[in-house]
């Protein structure tokens, strides 16, 4: 494994490594890696010759600096976490003044709607601090395939429709959502749970399911109602948002369409912390 902070060497490096043949995989991380973002990493290696998985909290896709500051940070267990996966891994993790300059600023996207719904409307601004630094790691590592995990399916879309807008090729891979032994899905910030939340938090998870079930039978104002009510008797959680939206717009779901397919999508706070979680109903 090999760890490079400074871009130049970066390029350098992938330059030496070049093959005729072969592709070349990225995996875009903030840290703090879990079995999530080893299972994109995991993907990654088996799909192509060579890998980089960067490692950057990235600031501008932070609308709440408490947020980004209680960020976990942990590069030495991650690098331990990876080396265990392969030596054959690049990790690119450079400090913020190595990407951006005086002004740690977003560029301006638009994504025809997609990054104004749900999390886009919850953290102004989010989705153009991902595109923008997704954009930056895009243009300068110029990978082959991309991978981002459904956990985040907004940012998923957002991306995939960002790779379509750029003057280069990079296919943007979507991997499956790695959950805890209770459903939680895995996150970064599942460490700053207690241990009792961290359990009792599989509820997000059943709730979704409970969703898909009721998907078959049930209008979208009933499903979201039964969703506000299992919140509301929680103490320490409270509901941000719940939604079903077609996959494709991200658009709520008025009326069920034949031939589209839909997800339900949720943000919960639980001891402050923000869990989001989404599910295929159909
Ligand atoms: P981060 O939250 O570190 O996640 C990095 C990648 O791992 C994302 O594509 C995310 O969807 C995926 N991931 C996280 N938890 C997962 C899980 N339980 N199962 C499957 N995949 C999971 O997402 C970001 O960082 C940033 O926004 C980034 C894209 C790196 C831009 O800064």
């Amino acid at each position: 494994m090999k760890l490079i902070s400074d871009k130049k060497e970066l390029l350098s490096h992938l330059n030496s490594k070049k093959v005729e043949s072969g592709t070349l995989g990225l995996v875009p991380t903030m840290g703090a890696l879990h079995e999530g973002h080893l299972s994109l990493v995991q993907k990654a290696l088996a799909e192509n010759e060579r890998i980089v998985v960067t490692i950057f909290v990235n600031p501008t896709q932070f609308n709440n600096t408490e947020d980004l500051k209680k960020y976990p940070k942990t590069l030495k267990a991650d690098l331990a976490l990876l080396e265990g996966l392969s030596e054959n891994i690049t990790v690119f993790a450079p400090a913020v003044e190595e990407l951006y300059n005086e002004d740690i600023v977003s560029k301006q996207y638009s994504f025809d709607g997609l990054d104004k719904v749900m999390e886009g409307e919850f953290r102004g601004g989010h989705f153009n601090g991902v595109a923008t630094i997704v954009e930056m790691l895009f243009d300068l590592i110029r990978p082959d395939k991309a991978y981002f995990g459904e956990k985040d399916f907004q940012q998923l879309q957002v991306v995939t429709r960002l790779s379509e807008s750029l003057p280069f090729k990079v296919e943007v891979i979507g991997c499956p959502i790695v959950r805890e032994t209770n459903g939680l899905a895995m996150s970064s910030r599942n460490s700053l749970l207690s241990e009792q939340m961290r359990m009792k938090a599989g509820l997000i998870y059943r709730t979704l399911k409970e969703v898909k079930r009721m998907f078959g039978t049930e209008n979208a104002t009933t499903i979201s109602e039964y969703v506000s009510r299992v919140f509301a008797s929680e103490q320490d959680m409270k509901l941000e948002y719940f939604q079903i939206a077609d996959v494709q717009t991200l658009t709520p779901m008025i009326r069920k369409q034949k031939n589209r397919k839909y997800r339900g999508f949720i943000a919960v706070y639980a001891e402050g912390v923000r869990l989001i979680d989404n599910i295929a109903v159909n």
